[in-house]
């Protein structure tokens, strides 16, 4: 079957409130016209065209060039939308699938089902709700000549008769489509053009076993709704896969996110896209990683914000802990609360286990970096690097002020600002001497009166 399909994506979506077009609003770390992008590819469609209208250029920019782009001025209703790509449809001899750019719970199997089961020229696919407000009617059993339904499982008539609806989705041929089109008018309270209107003689409905994927966005409530399926139905493909997602309800996992098995996941923790979770790792509460690797039986502890970072195996992060882009562990390292790390490489075993700041640093292996440790990279202008070998002891409330080398096996005393080279096996101390004045607080006190 030559199939194009045609997503409408040009309404303005004012019940979202909002600037930003609708279709580019994220379900569940997605915008909602990729979706509808992804349902039709999955189906094996390759012809895919996107009707765009408000916020044109933005939903252009963020498809980019695997779609072709039809404009509708001005957005005079959905099936003004279609005639917009009139042209190409009068062109192209085959079947039109039109979507919604608002529907992100569709799915491919669902569309496929649809085009294998019907014939006629023109169908459309219906569903059972509940609560039919905001969706096209069906009205069947008055002229059966008008629809034919076609079952994806056996109603009973009472079932049937309830609440049917057009979800919006449909399947013509393109010359009908074009003929039925002409035919349409914006004769109505609105003045729109309704896609509706092409229900007439000859048309199958083709009614879905449910109505769980035709959830059509015209809300954030409506959003926050088809969110929660999308993230509870990858949560119950982690589980399934191994992984203990200990909040399903809880769990905020973009779709390109790779978990390996013996995972365990707590509430309220969000991977986000390109991340990879290995073997036996464990995400404490309100976790939030980004493109970011962590490596087999790490323990991020609870409230961590890892991006763009690398977490070697065996390691253990936070509480509280924030990994900014280009953080690499290479394992077994220890990061504590309260610490900050930006380009930083980091050899085996090595620590920072509280209240610390690691940018631009080459940290060597087994190096124990002190509480209160500031690598000071910046002069308001610039920013330089520290390198601190294998093996160095930084003790507590120093700064490095870059550019700075510390040598192998060196040791820095507590309370140091170390502004120049340490060489390997050294001390490196800069403090003012302690002197101890015996009795001079008791002698003050009597000063002031105390
Ligand atoms: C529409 C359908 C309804 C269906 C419901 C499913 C019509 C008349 N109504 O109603 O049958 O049950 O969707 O959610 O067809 N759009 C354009 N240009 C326009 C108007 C809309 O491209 O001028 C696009 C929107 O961006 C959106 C889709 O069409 O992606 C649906 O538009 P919306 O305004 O949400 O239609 P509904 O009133 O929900
Ligand atoms: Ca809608």
């Amino acid at each position: 079957m030559n199939v194009m399909v045609l997503i409408l994506a040009a309404g303005k979506g004012t019940r979202m409130k909002s600037e930003k077009p609708k279709v580019l609003f994220e379900a569940a770390g997605k915008p909602m016209i990729d979706y509808a992008v992804e349902a039709a590819e999955d189906a094996g469609i390759k012809d895919i065209n996107v009707v765009i209208g408000s916020g044109a250029e933005l939903v252009q920019e963020h498809l980019g060039d695997k779609v072709n782009y039809f404009e509708q001025v001005n957005q005079k209703g959905t099936g003004d939308a279609v005639m917009s790509a009139v042209k190409k449809i009068e062109n192209f001899n085959g079947k039109v699938l039109i979507l919604c750019g608002d529907m992100p719970l569709i799915s491919s199997d669902t569309l496929n089902r649809f085009m294998e089961l019907t014939t006629a020229p023109v169908a459309f696919i219906s569903a059972k709700v509940k609560d039919p407000k905001g969706y096209g009617r069906v009205i069947r059993g008055i002229d059966e000549s008008v629809i034919k339904i076609v079952e994806e499982k056996d109603a009973t008539e009472d079932e049937k008769r309830v609440n049917e609806i057009n979800t919006g989705i449909y399947l013509c041929d393109s010359a009908e489509l074009v003929n039925r089109l002409k035919n349409i008018n914006n004769d109505n309270a609105q003045g729109e053009y309704y896609l509706t209107d092409i229900v007439a003689t000859g048309t199958e409905a083709f009614l879905a076993p449910d109505d769980k994927e035709f959830l059509g966005v015209n809300n954030r409530a409506h959003l926050a709704e088809a969110a929660g399926q999308i993230w509870r139905k990858r949560a119950e493909e982690h589980l399934m896969n191994g992984v203990s997602v200990l909040a399903p309800d809880n769990f905020y996992c973009d779709d390109d996110v790779l978990i390996e098995e013996d995972v365990t996941i707590y509430p309220n923790v969000f991977l986000e896209t390109g991340t990879i979770i290995r073997k036996g790792a464990v995400i404490y509460p309100g976790c939030r990683i980004k493109k970011s690797e962590i490596g087999a039986n790490c323990e991020i502890k609870d409230n961590c914000l890892i991006q763009e970072s690398f977490v070697g195996k065996d390691s253990q992060i936070g509480p509280m802990a924030q990994l900014r882009p280009g953080s690499v562990l290479k394992g077994e390292n220890k990061l504590g609360n309260f610490v900050e790390t930006k380009k930083i490489e980091m050899g085996l075993g090595s620590k920072a286990s509280h209240l610390t700041y690691l940018g631009d640093a080459e940290i060597g292996k087994d190096v124990n970096i002190g509480c209160g440790t500031i690598t000071c990279n910046y002069d308001g202008i610039n920013k330089y690097k520290t390198i601190i070998g294998d093996g160095v002891f930084v003790g507590s409330d120093v700064q490095l002020v870059a550019p700075v080398e510390i040598g192998k096996g060196a040791l820095i005393a507590a309370g140091s600002t170390i502004t120049k080279e340490i060489p390997a096996d050294a001390l490196g101390i800069t403090r003012a001497e302690q002197r101890n004045i015996e009795g001079w607080v008791s002698k003050w006190k009597k000063k002031k009166g105390k």
